[in-house]
């Protein structure tokens, strides 16, 4: 293993929900250590907007791209365009995911079946149009972001489809690292805990979010988007490079209990 194995230079990576929170903090920790990086999201105002503060902060080429993940036609043309702009794709996030809180009893079919498509469906997508890129170059990293609601379920609020979409994102993880091995591809997933994006800022201020999520978490705070850089850096580059199928769990303890 070279020196720094933790350098991306001259690598091209690309990020679904890239537009802003978790996916947009592994992005710029992706720029910082070198890669090009293409924003993918349905928020071009916003994607456009990072893009350029990419290019502009890093010195690294950024894009910004439309792309709903429940859509392969859109998923394909990102991704060729990736592949034309930067010459190849090493590196792909599966990050864009949503939550809604709806009791299991109450939830409609329509309901349960948009968190499944984008937070499920939305990865298998993302990895079968980078997967065959990278098939064709001869390797490359993907990585999953699920949740430790895929391994432990939320207390106090409902959310079924959210927690079973994660448990699939993590077994879908471990079966594409089974299946793309021989290809040179490792998969892997992260799975965090609370953090503090759009996603949960309001709800973090509440007192159910101090009894309930702080309380159960042993460093007693939600984490910052920034402190997910260092796993996607680590498995996007050589220095995991013996490390497939794994899920990190980057929660502030909040498993362990
Ligand atoms: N915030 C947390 O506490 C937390 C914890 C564990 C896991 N996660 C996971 O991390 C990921 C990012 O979460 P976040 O908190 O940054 O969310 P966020 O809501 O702040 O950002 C999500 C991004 O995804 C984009 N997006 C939504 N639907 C899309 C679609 N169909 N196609 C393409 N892009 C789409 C949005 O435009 C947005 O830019 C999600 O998969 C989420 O489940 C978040």
């Amino acid at each position: 293993m070279g020196e720094n194995s933790f350098c991306l230079d001259g690598k091209a990576a690309a990020v679904t929900g890239g537009a802003q929170g978790l996916g947009l903090a592994m992005a710029q920790a992706l720029a910082q250590a070198g890669a090009k990086v293409a924003l993918l999201d349905i928020d071009m105002e916003k994607c456009q907007a990072e893009a350029e503060k990419l290019q502009a902060e890093y010195g690294v080429e950024a894009l910004a791209l439309r792309a709903d993940v429940r859509k392969l036609d859109e998923m394909e043309k990102a991704v060729a365009e990736v592949v034309e702009r930067f010459g190849k794709l090493d590196i792909f996030v599966n990050n864009a995911g949503i939550c809604r809180n709806i009791k299991a009893e109450e939830m409609t079919l329509e309901e349960w079946q948009e968190v499944i498509d984008i937070n499920l469906t939305g990865v298998f997508i993302g990895s079968q149009v980078a997967g065959k890129r990278m098939i064709e170059q001869g390797g490359g990293s993907i990585i999953n972001i699920a949740s430790m609601s895929g391994s432990i379920v939320n207390v106090p609020q409902p959310q079924c489809s959210y927690n079973a979409s994660k448990a699939g994102v993590i077994h879908l993880t471990k079966s594409l690292a089974s299946e793309w091995a021989k290809y040179n591809i490792r998969v892997n997933a992260i799975s965090p805990g609370y953090m503090k994006t759009a996603m949960t800022e309001k709800t973090l201020e509440t007192d159910m979010a101090k009894d309930w999520w702080l309380r159960l978490t042993p460093m007693g705070r939600p984490g910052l988007p920034c402190e997910l850089g260092g796993a996607v850096v680590y498995l996007a580059s050589d220095a995991s490079s013996f490390m497939t199928g794994a899920d990190l769990i980057i929660d502030g303890g909040y498993t362990v209990w």
